[in-house]
């Protein structure tokens, strides 16, 4: 079955890295998965002229969220990340929401994502996880993808979520196989109960937090699950190859 591979580089990546990795990557890519890899910013332009008609997509790492007629230093548009390649944007990702305090940037760009993909990552925290607090954290941040105000001006005919736990991103520690379709499931419920046209076979799930080629294909055969993000072992060329080319 097809699946969802993507590759957040976060803040990785150099014009040498790049060509080294692309060497290895087109030579050896035979896959017939979706990937997705997500460069920072200044590389989505280099990535783009490696691509071919279906050999991966491109999609940026977040997207600022900018008023109407309001200009903004530094601001990246949806219709840039377009103007470069991209069909994918990552919405709410640990690491960016962790640097906003008054308010939810991450809800407020599904408001300016337009034609782009939206991935919308969740997670709980370690500290949410010990204290049961899982399903209630994952609820308060869904919440924001299911209220009418914060539809992007395209509605969107599917939703994908990333699910990553703040506790497994980076760590080497993942949850039981049994645990993420159990989460899975719960994800796909509440978004299809709650959001107001979108039903359960249109929202996908992907899981994010310590994937590599030796948890890879237990994840992805896992019951509910769409796809992997995958952050460390995504800038290991040879690594992200083998798990792309991984028939599920
Ligand atoms: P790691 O795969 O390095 O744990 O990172 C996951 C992640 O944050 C992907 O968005």
């Amino acid at each position: 079955m097809k699946k969802i591979i993507a590759a957040n580089w976060k803040n990785n990546g150099s014009k040498k890295f790049i060509k080294d990795y692309f060497d290895y990557f087109l030579k050896n890519l035979v896959s017939n998965n979706e990937i997705i890899i997500f460069p920072p910013d200044l590389y989505i332009d280099k990535l783009n002229h490696y691509r071919d008609k279906d050999n991966f997509n491109l999609g940026g790492q977040n997207m600022t969220y900018v008023c109407d007629d309001v200009t903004q230093t530094s601001g990246l548009s949806s219709d840039m990340f377009i103007d470069n390649g991209c069909n994918y944007i990552l919405v709410g990702h640990s690491e960016v929401r962790g640097q906003y305090t008054a308010c939810n940037e991450a809800a407020k760009s599904l408001y300016v994502s337009n034609d782009l993909q939206v991935i919308f990552c969740i997670g709980e925290s370690a500290d949410a996880k010990k204290n049961g607090n899982t399903q209630n954290v994952l609820i308060k941040q869904l919440e924001d993808l299911c209220k009418k105000g914060n539809y992007p001006k395209v509605n969107p005919k599917k939703v994908i979520v990333a699910y990553e736990p703040v506790w497994a991103i980076g760590t080497g520690n993942i949850p039981k196989i049994d645990d993420i379709s159990f989460i899975h499931r719960f994800i796909k419920t509440y978004v299809s109960e709650n959001h107001p046209f979108l039903k359960e076979k249109d929202i996908m799930v992907l899981y994010g937090g310590s994937v590599s080629l030796k948890n890879a294909q237990d994840i992805l055969s896992a019951r509910y699950v769409d796809g992997v993000l995958i952050g460390g072992a995504s800038l290991d060329a040879e690594e992200f190859t083998k798990i792309c080319n991984l028939k599920i």
